[in-house]
Parts: structure tokens; sequence; C-alpha cells
């Protein structure tokens, strides 16, 4: 790997960190990056499935998840974990990424992550080639393509130090505060950054100065290097034996602070874990005499360090950068309240899940209701044996008379004067779990019979358990003896269409069960629909998880729903038509078994 980050790298983001996030974003935007450099976010305990950000003056939405593997998951491409985990979960959040695999770098920003786990951590990384950037760091950049977190502060910070578009110099530093005045200093006084790490204060860092500055060296974008030290540990030696074996030949300019050291009988231990010296060898003055030795370009102090960082960037006699289009985020926007997924008003003709109306509306397009209703609902273009047996199961569902419930509420409202709305209305309010709305509740628990590899009978007792009808299972009046054709042509259709259909086969066997015991308990329409559709989005490629949420959702009553509203508007109409006069219930239909009420003292 020549280069850390480029323009297409995506990260897993570990922690709804809004702050950090959205300012990865806009970099992203003022960079006119394709993709966000953030893919998703794992916010174990968020019930959420997204969150908002701004993109320039628009949102985006950055999907949730609960696990890295399941951010992972959904995001292959991303390959880059930022780890924001707190040092209680950091590492068990490390080790359980490098165990998933696919990502090539990992940045973790707890600080304090006991020592020996951080060995252990680092280690494991080492071995399966994963680079690890901290922990106690802000992260790396790759200007122009990356940018890690809160690196380089704000955008207008980011833009004065340059840190916009790829300069030429190398930049390892273990601060990152020290990182920030660096680049600025590096902007003012050469051509900005190609690539930069702040490898973090602890002790136990996972790439230290030498692997980055290694890769560095590999990398063309890079013209020399700067390092940035400070009292303590040994990894600047690293580089002094890499400068004279030859593996660094590009340009180092180093230092490392701490100097002050020496004005003290005790030593000095820095903010940084890790910044304390721990002999002679240690200390800043030290480190510094020997890389200057080596033939690395080090200041007489850190003030001299700009004049030295122009000279050995002028000595290269580069040419110039020129600067990119750069996009501007507005100061001041606004979040929207409402998000709309399946369609889109805002051109000269309205789109279904992108396609315009005229191109499902007429018969030409080839396109019928079952397109629209997978557009609308799913998101998705269905095959034709998949919007067909939508439209089946719609047309099948229109009607059943008007003596069903449903039906009837809606005639009895429709002659109290009511309108075709409101009278519509009655009817669909009385779709529920005995009438029409069982499909839901049969796709659950069908599903879950199936699923846990319950035998019918098993799944019998596993309902009366629960103290509820089987949902899908009995008819009022269809039976063994009169069965409902209904089903038959839904089952027929499945047969010839479906590429298989496991969830209806066992549903079979459980109503050979039911209807031993009672010929009226048949897989009505209800169930069979709900177990289709399981069937269906299957074979449609579906996870368990996407249908279980159909299911929790209610989608499959709707279709019930659906197609019920085209029975009870010719209902209701029929009402309206003959001009029916108010309906009373026949006082002889109703047992009338009224006491007189008790008195309580
Ligand atoms: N699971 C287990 N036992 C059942 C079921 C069932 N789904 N349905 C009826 N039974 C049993 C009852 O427990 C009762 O037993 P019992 O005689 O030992 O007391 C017996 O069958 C008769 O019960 P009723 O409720 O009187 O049955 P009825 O045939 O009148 O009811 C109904 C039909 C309401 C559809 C019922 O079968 C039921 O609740 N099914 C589940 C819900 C369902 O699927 N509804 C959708 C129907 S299709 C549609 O509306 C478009
Ligand atoms: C329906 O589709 O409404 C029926 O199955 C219910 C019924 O009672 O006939």
């Amino acid at each position: 790997m020549e280069q850390l980050y480029t323009k297409d790298t995506q990260a897993i983001f570990w922690n709804n960190n809004k702050t950090a996030i959205q300012r990865m974003l806009d970099y992203d935007y003022t960079i006119q990056r394709k993709t966000p450099s953030v893919a998703a976010i794992v916010a174990p305990t968020s019930g959420n499935k997204f969150e908002k950000f701004f993109y320039g003056p628009d949102e985006v939405m950055i999907p949730l998840f609960k696990t890295t593997a399941a951010a992972k998951a959904a995001q292959p491409q991303a390959d880059v974990l930022l780890n924001f985990a707190s040092f209680r979960t950091a590492y068990d959040v490390t080790m359980e990424a490098l165990e998933i695999g696919g990502f090539s770098s990992m940045m973790i920003t707890a600080e304090g992550i006991p020592e020996r786990l951080a060995r252990k951590m680092n280690q494991t990384a080492r071995e399966k080639g994963v680079i690890i950037i901290g922990p106690a760091t802000v992260g790396a950049i790759t200007p122009g393509a990356f940018k890690v977190a809160n690196i380089g502060g704000t955008i207008t910070n980011i833009v004065n130090s340059k840190l916009h578009r790829a300069g030429s110099c190398g930049l390892v530093t273990r601060s990152g505060g020290l990182f920030n005045e660096l680049s600025n200093i590096i902007a003012i006084n050469a051509d900005g950054i190609a690539e930069g790490v702040a490898i973090g204060g602890d002790r136990f860092v996972g790439s230290v100065f030498i692997d980055n500055m290694l890769r560095m060296e590999k990398n063309p974008a890079v013209k020399y290097m700067i390092l940035l030290g400070e009292v303590g540990g040994t990894e600047e030696y690293k580089v002094i034996d890499a400068i004279k074996s030859g593996a660094i030949t590009k340009p180092v300019i180093a230092w490392c602070i701490g100097t002050i050291a020496k004005y003290y009988d005790s030593g000095v231990q820095f903010g940084h874990a890790g910044a304390s010296a721990n002999a002679d060898s240690e200390t800043a003055e030290y480190k510094n005499k020997a890389m200057a030795e080596a033939g690395i370009h080090v200041p007489a102090s850190f003030n001299e360090l700009p004049a030295m960082i122009n000279k050995v960037f002028t000595d290269l006699k580069l040419a110039d950068i020129p600067e990119p289009e750069m996009s501007v985020c507005p100061t001041v926007r606004s979040s929207k309240e409402f998000i709309c997924t399946i369609s889109d008003d805002r051109g000269d003709e309205a789109t279904y899940a992108g396609f315009p109306i005229s191109s499902v509306a007429t018969p030409d397009t080839g396109k019928g209701i079952g397109d629209v209703v997978s557009l609308l609902w799913f998101k998705k273009q269905y095959p034709k044996w998949a919007t067909d047996f939508i439209e089946t199961v719609i047309k099948t569902v229109a009607d059943h008379g008007p003596a069903v419930s449903g039906a009837h509420n809606a005639k009895v409202t429709a002659r109290a004067g009511k309108s075709v709305v409101e009278s519509l209305v009655t009817g669909l309010l009385t779709i529920g779990p005995r009438f029409g709305g069982a499909i839901d509740g049969a796709a659950e628990h069908f599903k879950y019979a199936e699923d846990n590899g319950l035998d019918p009978k098993a799944f019998l007792n596993h309902m009366k358990k629960l103290g509820i009808p089987i949902p899908g299972i009995g008819h009022r009046i269809k039976s063994l003896k009169n069965p409902d054709l209904r089903v038959t042509g839904l089952m027929n259709y499945a047969a010839e269409n479906f590429p298989s259909t496991p969830l209806l086969d066992y549903a079979r066997t459980v109503e050979a069960l039911t209807t031993s015991k009672k010929e009226n308990l048949i897989l009505n329409v209800d169930g069979t629909i709900g177990i289709l559709m399981v069937d269906m989005w299957r074979a449609l490629g579906y996870s368990e998880e996407e249908i279980n949420e159909f299911i929790a959702s209610g989608t499959l009553n709707s279709f019930f729903i659906l197609g019920r509203t085209i029975g009870f508007i010719g209902h209701v109409l029929d009402e309206k038509r003959l001009a029916m006069p108010m309906y009373r219930h026949p006082m002889t239909d109703i047992l009338y078994d009224v006491q007189v009420a008790e008195e309580i003292k």
C-alpha cells in the first residue's frame, strides 16, 4: 500500500460521534468527493436506522447498525474502521473488527487503553497486515482524498492549512494538536502535505513513525518527510537506522519536542502517556542529536523549524501545485423535518422510485399495478412472476360479497349518509386479526415454526400456549367440503411460477393436522397470502431480517387493505346508486338480556 487513503476510501465509524462525522462530510463536500467518506455508523444502543448529516447544502442519510459485523456486511467496500469507542470498549471493538476482516486500516482514538491490551491489539493487527493508527490519536489525512474525523480542525482551518489538496510533504507526528500546527507551518513555508499521520501519544501505539515513513517513501506524491517526535520512546532510532540502511532516501526534517527537560532535575512527563524519558537515549535532546548525526535535517530549535522546512522544500525545486476547484459549504443550513425515499415530484414529471409515472402508467409500458406496488412499497423492480403474484393477490381479495364484516360496516355507514371516504374507512377499520388482517400474523407464526423446526403438532402446542388461534387457519364458511377456490388459485399460481414454496409446503402439513380435527380449519386466504409472500421474498433474495421487518411493520396486511378497498368502494357506491335509506338492525335478530343494574353502596 503506497497511499493510506484515496478519494474512494470509505469508513465505518464506530460510535455516532455527530460532530466528527459532520466534519468529515464537510471535508468531502469541499473537496468534491463522489461518495461520503463515512459509509456506515455503528451505534450499538440506538434504535434508529440512520442519521442525517449535511452534505454541502443538502442532507444525506448514513445507515446505523448495531454491530460492526452488520455494518461491514452492508458496506463491504468500507475498509477503514474509525474506532471512536471509549477506552473501556475500544480494545474489544478493534479485536472484533480484526476478526471480521476486510479492513486495511483502523484508527483508535481512545486514550488510556491498558498497555497490555494495546500491545496485544497492535500485535494482532500487525500479523493480519492491518495498519493501526493510535490509540490516543486524532488520526490521519490524505489531503484531497480522505480525512479522519477531527484532524485538521474546522473546514476553515483545513483550507487555510492547505489540507484540502495534496501537497508534497509526508508528515508524521505523535501529537494531534501539533499535527495541526505543523500543517499550518508547512502550508506557509512549503506547499502543504501529501499524507499525514498523528501516530498517537500512548506508549504503545499501533503503527509507529517508521511504518508510516516507509509507506511514504514508496508514495510518489511524498517528496520529503517531516517527523515531529517528542521526549520518550525510541521510535526515532528506527528512522535513523532506515536512513543509514538506505530504506529511506527522501529528505527528512525532524524535531523532538521536550528539550526543555534538561532544565529540570527530575526529567519531565508531558501530557501523553508515552512522553517521558526512561533513559538518556529517550530524551528529546539526545534523539535530536542522533537524528542530526544521521543526516536528518534537525533545526537548532523548534523556532527554526519553519525556516528549515522552507529551505529543504525550496531546494527540491518542485513544480507549483495547481489549486483545485472547491465547493463551499454554506454556513447556514437547516435540517429537513420529513424524509421521502419513494417518490419525487420536483422535476417536470413525478417519479415512482426513480421511474417517471408515464413509464409505468399506460398499457404500452407493459407495467401493471404489481410493478407500481413493487416500486412504491419496496423501492425495487420485482420480476414479472412476482409483480403478477402481487396483482393476483390484489384481484383475489378485492371483494367477498356483502356479508363479510368489513363490507357490512361500509354499507351500514353509507346508508347513514356518510361520504365514500368515511364509509370506506369504516370498512377498512374492520380489518383485523380475525377478518382480513391475519396475514402478517400468519407469516410471523408459520415462519417462526419453520425457522425453529417445529413439527405441526409442536406448532399447535406452541400456539395453544400463546393462547391465540393460529392466524391464517380457519374460515366461517369455507372448509374441506366447501374449499376456498381463491386459495386454490393462489397455490396453483405459486406452483407454476415460484422457484419454490418451502413455507407453503410446511403450512400444508399444519393444515392437514388442523383439518383432521375440524374440517373448517383450512389454510385460509389470509394465511395463504402471508405464507406465499414470505416464499416470494425469500426467492427474491431478501434476508430473514428484512422479511421479519416487513412482517413487523404490517406490510402483508397492506395487500388485503389495498385489494379490499376496491370492493368496499364498490359496496358504498352500490348503496349510493340504490339510494338506500338508513339501516336499522331488526330487533328480532337481537337477544335482549338486560337486568336491572345492581346498586353498589
Ligand atoms: N386455530 C386454532 N383453532 C381454531 C382456529 C385457529 N385459527 N380457528 C378456529 N379454531 C377453533 C376454535 O378454537 C374453536 O374450537 P372449539 O370448538 O374447541 O372451541 C373452533 O375452532 C371454532 O371456533 P370459532 O372461532 O367459532 O371458529 P369460526 O369458524 O367461527 O371462526 C375464524 C373463523 C374467525 C376465521 C377463526 O378460524 C379464526 O379466528 N382464524 C384465525 C384468524 C384468521 O385467519 N382470520 C382470517 C380469516 S380469512 C379472512 O378474513 C379474509
Ligand atoms: C373475506 O375475504 O372477506 C372472507 O374470507 C371472509 C368471510 O367471512 O368470507
